[in-house]
């Protein structure tokens, strides 16, 4: 399963790329609403870090407004993808955007149709939001798992990017049905990292060393 981070924040993106397991970065309006700076100054500041897929989100609802922005935010490098709403217009701007090569990550997929609607439509990648669906007491990552399966009756290459990640456990159900991509707040990725029993073993292995460093 491949990482992502989903932050507009550089530090965030340069400290997670540092640990060399990162893939892709998403963005999203409220991501972006949070940092300083034009959002073509973040996207640009974080294709320069990362080596990998970078979502930028349309805004436009209309799908010419969309193709129009989808077109200037692929103009910036070479690594943005156009994150596009899943709504009719989205899927038009998506078919759209694919005839010219412009990969795009359909966004707000909070049903299985939906998905295979954006992945019909061309779509790069999709973007189902596990957190949002958990929050109101509908199991997001049954949404996952009936997005691969039918991905896979079809043999349709659009990628799943397990998005509305909330902690480590959302990441390890994501692998254990074989998400392609899991997008990660900050936050989480330095919980994964993490474990009690870990700090306790180098605690008690630096306390044993020191009895080894006094002997003469
Ligand atoms: O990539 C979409 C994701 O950022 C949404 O997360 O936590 O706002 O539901 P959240």
């Amino acid at each position: 399963m491949k990482f992502f981070i989903d932050t507009a924040n550089l530090e965030q993106i340069k400290e997670a790329a540092s640990v060399g397991i990162l893939d892709g970065v998403t963005t999203n309006p409220t991501l972006i609403s949070r940092e300083q700076g034009t959002p073509k100054e973040i996207y640009k500041a974080i294709c320069e870090i990362v080596d990998g897929p970078v979502s930028a989100e349309a805004i436009a609802l209309d799908w010419e407004g969309m193709v129009k922005e989808g077109r200037e935010l692929a103009a910036i490098h070479p690594n943005i993808v156009v994150k596009i709403p899943m709504t009719k217009d989205g899927l038009k701007a998506v078919k759209m955007l694919a005839s010219e090569g412009i990969k795009t990550n359909v966004t707000l997929i909070f049903s299985p149709i939906q998905a295979l609607l954006a992945a019909r439509a061309g779509a790069s990648f999709v973007s189902p939001f596990v957190g949002r669906l958990d929050d109101i007491a509908t199991p997001g990552m049954e949404l996952v798992q009936q997005i691969q399966q039918i991905f896979a009756n079809y043999q349709l290459e659009t990628e799943v990017i397990v998005a509305s990640i909330r902690h480590p456990m959302h990441v390890v159900d994501a692998a254990m049905i074989g998400a392609d991509i899991a997008t990660i707040p900050f936050k989480v990725i330095e919980q994964m990292m993490k474990h009690p029993l870990t700090d306790i073993g180098i605690t008690n292995f630096l306390n044993d060393w020191k009895k080894v460093e006094n002997r003469k």
